[in-house]
């Protein structure tokens, strides 16, 4: 199949994404807003967002640090604790002001200490949002101590996921984040209220990106990447053209000075190229024709909302594209995700159809 230079698609959305706040969130939000129309805004801040006014508090701070003329629209998420008020979830969602409930298993991962530990106990609140069609979103990975961090996706599902899924049948759940075969394998054995967000970088790496020659922390992230076979699966779910996949970048970025560290910690900041990445990932695997239901499409299907109104040029250069600058702020850099491949798919404008 011969590659054409220029494709035009449905501008996507990211459908997994940390923008922090304060002075880091002015600098990074504006790398979200030149290539996506939307995106799912994690809440896991310090202090958490979990009732709906902090998440409105916290989308004006994001609409205030967008740049000028932008129209990116923050979706707002609800931390999930075991105290979760089931009655804000659903006057949120109702109002539209919230889309979705983030669980973090308690100690999964970063700013997780007030997560949940015995799901049991939100179980009032899945029934809600059961009844009013809103979307649960899930760290799927255990935290036992005992557990191998490898296998800490797939005994998720076995311990946890299977028994929530049992209990709520038409509950709307995403799997976030997905790393692993086993992750792919259930959710393509689930009808469709069953879906999987997956980032640019699990693509991209296995484990030996984060530790053959040295440890690499700009490839440490959670859930962490996996053998090879894993990223060879996931790649074949999102570019097999199947609806319950989508994009979620999870971009998360860090100071190189807390990555660079003894106990570094886990994000990888990749925004900036995520659609060339993309890009690039569906040419090897000759599906370019299955970009756009990935990027654009799938995630707006499964949240039942419209699919945007503006296009997004990319264009293949033949030469690689210059890799982003790191972005410096009075607090330290912060390191771009390095896909460790050329990329050739220039992002090079976007027209609004209306
Ligand atoms: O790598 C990660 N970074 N995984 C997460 O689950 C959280 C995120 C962050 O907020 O830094
Ligand atoms: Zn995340």
């Amino acid at each position: 199949m011969g590659i054409s230079n220029s494709l035009t698609i449905t501008q996507p959305d990211d459908w997994h994404l940390h923008l922090r706040s304060g002075e880091l969130l002015q600098r990074v939000v504006p790398y979200s807003a030149q290539h996506f129309g939307r995106a799912i805004v994690m809440p896991n801040l310090q202090p958490p967002v979990v009732r709906t006014v902090d998440a409105l508090n916290y989308r004006e701070q994001i609409f205030a640090a967008l740049p000028a003329g932008s129209h990116f629209k923050p979706l707002m998420t609800l931390y999930m604790t075991e105290q979760t008020d089931a009655e804000d979830v659903r006057a949120g969602y109702l109002s539209g002001d919230v889309a979705a409930v983030k669980l973090y298993p308690a100690g999964a991962t970063t700013n997780s200490d007030a997560g949940v530990k015995d799901l049991t106990k939100i179980y009032p609140v899945l029934a809600v949002m059961e009844e009013i069609g809103m979307p649960f979103l899930v760290h799927g990975e255990v935290v036992d101590a005992d557990v191998d961090i490898f296998d800490r996706e797939a005994m998720f599902i076995e311990t946890k996921l299977i028994p929530v899924r049992k209990q709520f049948p038409k509950l709307k759940i995403v799997f976030e984040h997905l790393t692993t075969k086993e992750g792919v394998d259930y959710v393509q054995s689930c009808a469709e209220n069953t879906a999987a967000t997956v980032t640019p970088h699990h693509l991209v790496i296995n484990r030996n990106a984060l530790l053959v020659g040295g440890i690499k922390p700009h490839y440490y992230c959670l859930p962490v990447a996996k053998r090879e076979s894993h990223r060879l699966a996931l790649r074949a779910a999102v570019t097999s053209g199947d609806q319950r996949f989508f994009l979620g970048t999870d971009s998360a970025p860090h100071f190189d000075g807390a990555k660079e560290a003894a106990c570094g910690c886990a994000g990888i900041f990749n925004v900036a190229n995520t659609v060339s990445v993309v890009a690039e990932v569906f040419e090897q695997e000759n599906a370019l024709d299955k970009l756009e239901g990935f990027l654009s499409l799938h995630g707006p299907a499964f949240y039942g909302l419209p699919v945007n109104t503006a296009k997004l040029q990319l264009t293949r250069n033949e030469a690689a594209l210059a890799a982003p600058a790191k972005l410096v702020l009075p607090d330290g850099e912060i390191t771009h995700f390095d896909p460790m491949m050329d990329l050739h798919w220039d992002v090079s404008d976007i027209s609004t159809a209306d």
